[in-house]
């Protein structure tokens, strides 16, 4: 049988993804209409042999709750439980803090999962390269523009065995475009005594030099999966299907289309099982030969939303409960969170738009498309007002702000 392992960090972490974080932990934020381990979840639920899953981190049990108590609805063949780090013990830390109970119930294979990784979790992939060898385990990796490469954990892999050679984070040099990509499946026999063997020696090291600093945490890629590496005992698995890492809050907007393009595919119903209700208002006689707003594939829609029938929505456009658009509006490549209002003819593209936030007649709201690996984006933390005509363009703006003048490329405070 097999467990998994969500890495969800705590309060310390995702400072980038502020504003959007300052009051939900970023594995909750919404993308897809769901929160980011939500989807990992669907994947989970799939495996065979597989029951239960332990997120570990370090936020305050009251956010993660309720979470949890959603998830348990959604996934009924899963128990899932929250396990608390008494402060940030790294990422492998938490695991060997939590062996017992992760050991529980003999499973055979481990999964570990960043929260802040978005793909398509080729997790039956990964258990079935990883009994093609006897290695202890087998990490994902995937292929990024090389400049991009140095921000990872950089890996080489011998192209006959798929073992990795070597592994360093973040190197100062280039080492190779291939990278972690948060996703590892381990045989639980040998990876705790692996990940017991780097406790020690990093006890051992710390015992006879005073002189170092009393570090609490034990980092799965540096402390235990580089040296591991060095024994030939790790294995890589290539996955070229998206991949994205949710650092920044513009990332959020990438991996929101990533997540809809491939439930398109995958699995409509997660699209559709929400769909849209149609404000019928007084209508035209033009507009009553459509039959409510233009929707342009693929876009999540809350069952709760109003969209008024002249509005054009998408593509890659996630709609949450009980947001309000209004007429001849245009949202493209934008997140709306729950309760946001776009009021007549207003705009809004490659953007983030938090919960609460108003937007006035004509008011706009716009980022920019992807070129290369930069996304400018524009995002409203909640509960922001944008008044009429107004026009912001790639600002973050922060929480409870009335915006009257138009601006550009700033952080609004
Ligand atoms: N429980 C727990 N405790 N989780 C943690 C802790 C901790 O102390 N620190 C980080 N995490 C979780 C984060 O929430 C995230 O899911 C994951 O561990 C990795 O986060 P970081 O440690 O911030 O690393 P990173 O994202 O900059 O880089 C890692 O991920 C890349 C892929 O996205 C590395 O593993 C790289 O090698 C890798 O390429
Ligand atoms: P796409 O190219 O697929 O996005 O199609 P589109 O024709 O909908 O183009 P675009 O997204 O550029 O613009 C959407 C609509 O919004 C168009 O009908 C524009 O006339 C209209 N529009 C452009 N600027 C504004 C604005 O500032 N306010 C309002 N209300 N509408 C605008």
């Amino acid at each position: 049988s097999a467990k998994a392992v969500i890495l969800i960090g705590g309060p310390s972490k995702g400072t980038r993804f502020r504003p959007l974080s300052l009051d939900l932990p970023k594995p909750l934020f919404s993308v897809g209409g769901r929160p980011i381990i939500w989807h990992s979840l669907v994947a989970l639920s799939h495996v065979p042999e597989l029951s239960e899953v332990l997120l570990i981190g370090f936020y305050d049990e009251a956010v993660i709750n309720p979470f949890i108590k959603e998830a348990a609805r959604d996934f009924p063949n899963l128990t899932i439980r929250y396990l608390r780090e008494y402060q940030a013990l790294g990422t492998a830390g938490g695991l060997y803090h939590y062996r017992d109970v992760i050991l529980k119930g003999n499973p055979d294979q481990i999964f570990v999962l960043h929260s802040d990784i978005v793909c398509d979790w080729p997790l039956q992939q990964l258990q079935k390269f990883h009994a093609s060898h006897r290695g202890a385990g087998t990490m994902m990796a995937v292929k990024v523009p090389r400049e991009e490469a140095q921000k990872f954990g950089c890996v080489v892999i011998d192209s006959d065995s798929n073992q990795v050679r070597h592994w360093v984070e973040r190197p100062e040099e280039f080492l190779s475009d291939d990278v972690n990509a948060g996703l590892y499946i381990f045989d639980s026999a040998q990876i705790f005594s692996v990940i017991r063997d780097s406790m020690d020696l990093k006890l051992k090291r710390a015992a006879d030099d005073p002189e170092a600093t009393s570090d609490e945490q034990l980092r799965l890629e540096q402390d235990v999966l580089s040296p591991l590496a060095h024994t030939g005992k790790l294995f890589a698995y290539r996955s070229t299907s998206p991949w994205v890492q949710i650092k920044s809050a513009a990332s959020a907007i990438p991996a929101n289309a990533l997540i809809l393009a491939s439930y398109k595919t995958t699995n409509p119903s997660l699209l559709r099982r929400r769909s849209p209700t149609i404000l019928a208002k007084s209508r035209s006689d033009y507009s009553k030969a459509r039959k409510g707003p233009e929707i342009v594939e693929p876009c999540f829609i809350h069952e709760s939303a109003e969209i008024d029938d002249s509005a054009k929505i998408g593509p890659n456009v996630s709609i949450g409960a009980n947001v309000k658009i209004g007429f001849g509006a245009r949202v493209k490549e934008a997140i709306l969170l729950d309760n946001a209002v776009l009021d007549k003819n207003t705009v809004v593209l490659y953007s983030i738009i938090g919960e609460n936030c108003k937007l006035a007649p004509w008011a706009r709201v716009e980022g920019a498309p992807l070129v290369g690996d930069k996304q400018s984006i524009a995002i409203l933390g909640k509960e922001v007002a944008v008044l009429k005509e107004t026009h912001i363009r790639s600002c973050i703006v922060l929480p409870n702000k009335v915006l009257s003048k138009s601006a550009k490329n700033e952080v609004l405070l």
